[in-house]
């Protein structure tokens, strides 16, 4: 049912724990299920520096947010918004069609963490 890869992540998540300093701390939830991911970020620059998480949810959700943490490593701003919940499935070479909006709680976390930074920022100008 699930591939090598999600497994993997699943088994031995990358960047799971807390941030003591972190840039933007955000929430998110998926309200059908329950599911909540607390995501970390320290960014410098415009670039993501360093990612960490806890993730409350099914198996998926912990290897989605692995694997998530991986691809936005280091990327920009920018580029992590681009981050979608497909490219997160591709990257774990796929997922079961009834675990593919556990995807959502990452690509949506990211998304949530750099709106809210930006906006932060932006009203420090
Ligand atoms: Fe809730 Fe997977 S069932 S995130």
């Amino acid at each position: 049912m699930y591939s090598d890869k999600v497994m993997d992540h699943f088994s031995n998540p990358r960047n799971v724990g807390i941030m003591e300093e972190p840039t933007v701390l955000v929430k998110v939830g998926d309200p059908d299920c329950g599911d909540a991911l607390l995501l970390f970020l320290k960014i410098e620059g415009d670039k993501i520096r360093d990612i960490k998480y806890k993730i409350f949810g099914c198996g998926a959700a912990i290897a989605t947010s692995s694997i998530a943490s991986e691809l936005a490593m280091g990327k920009t701003l920018e580029e992590a918004l681009q981050i979608t919940d497909q490219d997160i499935a591709d990257a774990l070479d796929g997922l079961p069609d009834e675990k593919m909006h556990c995807s959502n709680l990452a690509s949506g976390a990211l998304k949530a963490a750099i709106n809210e930074y930006r906006k932060v920022h932006a009203s420090d100008k």
